[in-house]
């Protein structure tokens, strides 16, 4: 085989064969095909696109290049959730232990945050000694015993994924969807799910920016799951505004426990619910939505999600006096409230301003090797649709860095558009797509 006829072919818009797609994942993963001509062939795919066939092929390709979790002795089922990123998106922590609660086993890694979104095992080291680093023994023994376990990934999950996903971004074709939905589903079928639930979010705080195309791209998951045995549901969510009320590790902890405790902002509740519904009718255990939807209320408001939660915690070696007691979170040594530019409506957030806020206040990374400033974060007050006055907060900053306030203020000031006029705000869920 031949990658200068490989690339020819893709050039040409001929359909390439899995023999074809295998070769390329494997040579290139090995250091056998140059940058120069995977970034062709990758630049050929971008503009004449994949069928069904040949993306679920570069997606196996990519799940197989490195390890792939084997949790057929932990459960016959095992439903991962994944999300496409956001801003104060605390969805798995309210989620997975109502899930768990629910006897339907959760064995989920989570990434760590970089750039303007938030990761999931950030957001659990905040809690003092909670500890995502397992080994895979000890995950899978915690999954056995309590029926959850939430970690970061120590495997070497389809490294071709990410060797693509690095040069993708340097030549311009990170938006494609035959390329986003293998990225996305090499990576969760690596991870040992043979269910898979996708929160695709969608707006101004989402790298799907426009609904139609996110639809598209939800399609094509689904196809790919189905083309290699895997069920796939797509929940469409708004992330035209932070999710909840908080953004940032500890903050987004506090507000996700509040949550589980049954005070959840509307917005949480619908896509907690949401997802909920789908994980649990593809689990089986319940027939129709309206009797999933009652299990999820039921398990919240008998406190036994907050249970798993606190059991979860516990196992995993974090302190849950900060669980039972929230004010023991030690706040930050500068919260300052951020005025409106001017009063009005508010009709418009640009969320990826706020999460870049978020990291100037030490909450986030802009390099993987940065450290984290759990306390820090930002306190959202008002929302879109919400009436303000000058006078009246739109949000509160949560710092130690003093030199970053003035900035993050104006990044903040700046994300927020107000006029005098209402606009008709999008639903939080936009479309489940199966
Ligand atoms: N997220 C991924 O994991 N991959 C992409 O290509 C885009 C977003």
């Amino acid at each position: 085989m031949n990658i200068v006829n490989i690339i020819e072919k893709k050039r040409d818009k001929k359909e390439l064969t899995k023999e074809e797609i295998e070769y390329f994942i494997s040579e290139y993963s090995s250091g056998n095909i140059p940058d120069y001509q995977a970034a062709a062939l990758i630049m050929a795919i971008y503009l004449n696109g994949m069928n069904r066939r040949e993306t679920a092929d570069l997606t196996m390709a990519m799940a197989n290049s490195g390890e792939i979790l084997d949790l057929s002795d932990v459960s016959d089922l095992i439903i991962d959730k994944h999300s496409t990123g956001g801003v104060g998106d605390k969805i798995t922590i309210i989620l997975m232990p109502i899930i768990a609660a629910l006897g339907i086993p959760v064995a989920k890694m989570s990434g760590r945050g970089l750039g303007f979104t938030g990761g999931t095992a950030d957001k659990l080291e905040s809690i003092p000694g909670y500890n995502v680093d397992l080994s895979i023994d000890e995950f899978k023994q915690n999954v056995k015993d309590i029926g959850i376990s939430l970690i970061t990934s120590s495997l070497n999950l389809a490294p071709a994924d990410k060797k693509i996903y690095a040069l993708r971004d340097t030549i311009g074709c990170v938006s494609s969807i035959p390329l986003i939905a293998s990225s996305i589903m090499s990576k969760k079928i690596a991870s040992g799910s043979n269910k898979i639930v996708i929160d695709l979010t969608c707006g101004s705080g989402a790298f799907m920016k426009n609904i139609v195309k996110a639809a598209i791209l939800a399609r094509t998951m689904v196809g790919i799951g189905k083309s290699v045995g895997r069920e796939v549901r797509c929940v469409l969510t708004n992330m035209d505004e932070p999710v909840g009320y908080s953004v940032g590790n500890q903050l987004e902890i506090i507000e996700a426990v509040k949550a589980l405790k049954g005070d959840m902002a509307k917005d949480v509740e619908e896509i907690t619910y949401s997802l909920a519904i789908q994980i649990i009718l593809m689990s089986g255990k319940a027939k129709d939505e309206q009797s999933a939807h009652e299990m999820v209320k039921d398990v919240i408001e008998s406190g036994k999600a907050l249970d798993k939660f606190r059991e979860l915690v516990k196992k995993q070696g974090g302190d849950i006096s900060y669980i039972d007691d929230l004010s023991k979170f030690e706040e930050p040594k500068y919260i300052v409230p951020v005025f409106p530019k001017r009063g009005g409506n508010i009709v418009k957030i640009k969320t990826e301003k706020i999460g870049r806020a978020s990291v100037l206040l030490g909450a986030g990374r802009n390099n993987k090797d940065e450290k984290i400033d759990f306390q820090a974060g930002i306190i959202i007050n008002k929302k879109i649709n919400d009436i303000v006055k000058k006078d009246i907060p739109i949000a509160y900053i949560y710092t130690n860095r003093e030199n970053s306030i003035d900035e993050a203020i104006k990044e903040i000031q700046d994300s927020y558009v107000i006029l005098n006029i209402k606009r008709i705000k999008r639903r939080t869920v936009l479309q489940i797509i199966n």
